[in-house]
């Protein structure tokens, strides 16, 4: 007897053999046809039971959500819909399934509602191919990685560092809430903390990162990042992962080269990989459209989108060429934005970067060179003196998907900068050490990994790519 799996028998090589599987039952029609699915594919596996053969007690347990065990042969089917199916010779309930209360019923549910059965709404279709699509996506980024000679590096989770200087940060204290000690001048005195200083969960590993890139040359995190930022769009999460890469010796245009390299290459891999569940995600988004307004519609389906973003460059624009168009575009002089953009040094809000992805440009834009004072301090200063070397990503419907640089590595400038800002340099003297000890010219990106699998995917709502998304005022589970 041959214990198996139902993407296995899908593809019917154990044709005739006594075969062996477990699997939850999807439904259960006319006492006959079990829909059988076991996770390992989209698709579910026809068993037939003779029912004269099972006694009404273990019929009446063959529920959906049902653990069952199943044995038979794998036979070709007859019927419509599936090529093999298992007729059935022995079958055993492991785990009953309550019809009259269980959640997950064989009919279609809202997100709103499967976002309250997080630990249940894995087994529907859309949720198992979302799933399968982010583990395979985050194969296929260590694997490019690998590939092109990067090595892994792991960031520490809790840090003293506010890599982004926004402030969003969530501390980390065993301090008792109750009876905080305070210094002399009435503040909470961190050096009574665990780690003797005050320490929050990394906003981004990519300080840390320049350390190791430093040393090794290439390197690449994908780890949890935390942003304490209370917005709540479809595009933020409190709790995130984010792909780091930073590469010695790359300057600004090395930095988008590998940014597209790199997102074309997942994208790519599931188109190869992954075919029933994006079939399936790409029919479900055209379902989701066709309730849309028309002028609403996306002119493209799922599968056209990620093609193009593979086979296409993604367009290269400055901020102030940037400015130009969105200063001169319609929705601006008709007063459309909700922030119109008055001058140059704006800050693009995500109806800007989806006007200029989605309306004026048709296709990804790496947007570069924006305004010092809008971005990071430890991005590079131009010739100009106002921008630096910074670098976003934009992608249709998603708006920022890559944020990156490259890094300024002169030690006068930085701690300039550093000091204008009001950050702390002696919290950052590790960082600085880099600009001392054989600095140079080095850039990195950060892509929010949710973004890509939203992208890749189609789904609307990021908390819906995300296993158990952390949002404010959430964190069940
Ligand atoms: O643009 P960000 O803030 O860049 C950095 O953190 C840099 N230190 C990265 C680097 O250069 N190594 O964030 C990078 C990306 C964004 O482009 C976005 O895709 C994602 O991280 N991101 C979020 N994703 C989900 N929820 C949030 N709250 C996010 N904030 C950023
Ligand atoms: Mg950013």
């Amino acid at each position: 007897m041959i214990k198996t799996t139902v993407a296995a028998l899908l593809k019917g090589k154990d044709l005739l053999q006594n075969i062996n599987v477990n699997g939850w039952v999807r439904t259960f029609r006319s006492n006959r046809f079990i829909a059988l699915n076991d996770g390992s594919s989209l698709n579910n596996i026809q068993c037939v039971l003779d029912f004269e053969a099972f006694d009404e007690a273990t019929l009446k347990r063959i529920t959906t959500g049902a653990a069952i065990n199943v044995k038979g042969t794998l036979i070709e089917s007859l019927g419509k819909g599936q090529k093999f199916e298992i007729q059935v010779t022995e079958l055993s309930i492991l785990g009953d399934c309550n019809p009259e209360v269980y959640p997950i019923q064989p009919k279609k549910h809202s997100l709103e509602f499967l976002r309250e059965q997080a630990h249940l709404r894995i087994r529907t279709n859309t949720f198992s191919a979302v799933m399968r699509l982010r583990s395979a996506l985050a194969f296929a980024v260590h694997q490019y990685f690998t590939q092109n000679g990067f090595y892994y590096f792991n960031a520490p989770i809790i840090t003293g560092s506010d890599a982004e200087g926004a402030g969003e940060l969530f501390r980390v204290s065993n301090l008792d809430a109750k009876k905080l000690p305070l210094t002399n001048t009435g503040a909470v005195d961190y050096s009574q903390d665990f780690f003797g200083k005050q320490t929050n969960l990394t906003v981004s590993g990519q300080l840390e990162a320049e350390t190791y890139a430093l040393a090794l040359g290439k390197v690449y995190t994908f780890g949890p990042t935390f942003r304490a930022e209370n917005s709540n769009t479809t595009r933020h999460l409190a709790e995130f992962w984010m792909i780091e890469p930073e590469v010695a010796f790359n300057d600004l245009e090395d930095n988008m080269d590998l940014a597209q390299d790199f997102i074309q290459y997942t994208l790519k891999y599931v188109l190869e990989h992954c075919q029933d569940d994006l079939d399936f995600l790409n029919q479900r988004l055209a379902d989701e459209e066709k309730t849309k307004p028309t002028q609403e519609r996306s002119e493209f389906s799922l599968l056209e989108k990620l093609h193009f973003v593979v086979d296409n460059n993604f367009k290269r624009v400055s901020y102030t060429e940037a400015i130009e168009i969105l200063k001169n575009s319609a929705p601006n002089k008709k007063n459309k934005f909700q922030y119109p953009i008055k001058e140059w040094g704006a800050d693009l809000q995500s109806e800007h970067e989806r006007f200029l992805v989605e309306k004026h440009f048709k296709c990804p834009v790496i947007l570069y060179d924006y305004p010092a004072e809008i971005k990071a301090f430890y991005m590079r200063l131009n010739e100009d003196g106002k921008t630096v070397r910074a670098m976003d990503v934009l992608f249709p419907g998603i708006g920022e998907i890559v944020g990156g640089s490259q890094r300024e590595e002169r030690l006068d400038v930085l701690v300039e900068k550093i000091k204008a800002l009001g950050i702390n340099e002696k919290e950052l003297w590790w960082y600085l050490d880099l600009r001392k000890f054989g600095t140079c010219v080095h850039s990195g990106f950060g892509l929010g990994f949710e973004r890509l699998v939203q992208f890749t995917t189609g789904m609307g709502n990021i908390r819906d790519v995300i296993p158990y998304p952390r949002y404010p005022q959430n964190a069940e589970f």
